[in-house]
């Protein structure tokens, strides 16, 4: 896979199959020269390109989007607030257009990936197999019914109900484990926070996280006129008590 950006207008392309020449809104780029170790390449118009190797943002900017996906903001609150790494086994439902999930896969051991919607899914498997990311199990399936994992480090929940997917996660999540639950209204963390504390599932925090762009040019310093607003709450939970320990308490 590689990243072209046009050096005069910023124009992104991203190039998932280097077996032909590549047609932008400047021209076309040669498939010798996407295949060269060149930075810089022109196109049969006389444009220039720099072309290299995307990060996982420049694939995540061009996932083609759905349900409303989660954002960057509240995916970096996720991965700073659980401690995802290489060896994290994560839970993540619904799908939707995987903008968190493979944000999740691309710093976990693996994704197991539920979503019911059979539209949703389509998109959602386009998008996997396009961003290249293999660490995604992906099932058309509805969490309420259960999770088909043990030993499961984090789930997130991104659906209208996951109270009802609590008793699921007990069952899966190991001691200490993360539940992170994006909800976008305050009336759905309310039946969310009050079910989860009748479970072995402890609520640790509730946040909301507000991003403002700023305009930072030559003498203009302030912020944009627009802003991202609300998105959603993020209510992070853990894990704290076992079986056993509720075994010995009863
Ligand atoms: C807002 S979208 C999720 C967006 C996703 N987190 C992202 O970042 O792209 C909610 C998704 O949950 C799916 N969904 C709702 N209830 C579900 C359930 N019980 N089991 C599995 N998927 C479900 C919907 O079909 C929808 O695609």
């Amino acid at each position: 896979m590689k990243l072209l950006i046009e050096q005069q207008s910023g124009k992104k392309y991203l190039v998932r199959d280097i077996t032909e020449d590549f047609h932008t809104f400047s021209g076309v780029i040669s498939c010798k020269d996407l295949k060269s170790k060149k930075n810089l390449v022109v196109s049969n118009t006389g444009k220039k390109f720099l072309q290299f190797t995307p990060t996982f943002p420049d694939i995540w900017e061009q996932l083609q989007r759905g349900p409303q996906a989660v954002l960057q903001k509240d995916i970096g609150l996720i991965i700073a607030k659980t401690g995802i790494n290489g060896s994290s086994v994560v839970v993540d439902a619904g799908g939707g257009s995987g903008s968190l999930c493979l944000a999740l896969a691309n710093l976990a051991k693996k994704v197991i990936v539920y979503e019911r919607n059979p539209e949703h899914y389509k998109l959602l498997a386009r998008n996997i197999t396009q961003s290249g990311i293999k660490n995604i199990e992906l099932h058309q399936e509805n969490i309420y019914d259960g999770i088909a994992a043990k030993e499961v480090d984090i789930i997130t929940l991104d659906l209208p109900e996951p109270w009802r997917a609590i008793p699921a996660a007990e069952k899966v999540l190991v001691l200490g484990g993360h539940l992170v639950v994006y909800l976008p209204n305050l009336t759905q963390v309310q039946i969310f926070t009050d079910a989860v504390r009748k479970s072995s599932i402890k609520i640790v925090e509730t946040i909301e996280l507000l991003e403002r762009k700023w305009k930072v040019e030559g003498e203009i310093l302030r912020p944009e006129f627009q802003m991202l607003g609300h998105t959603g709450f993020l209510t992070f939970c853990r894990k704290l008590h076992d079986d056993t320990y509720k075994d010995k308490k009863n």
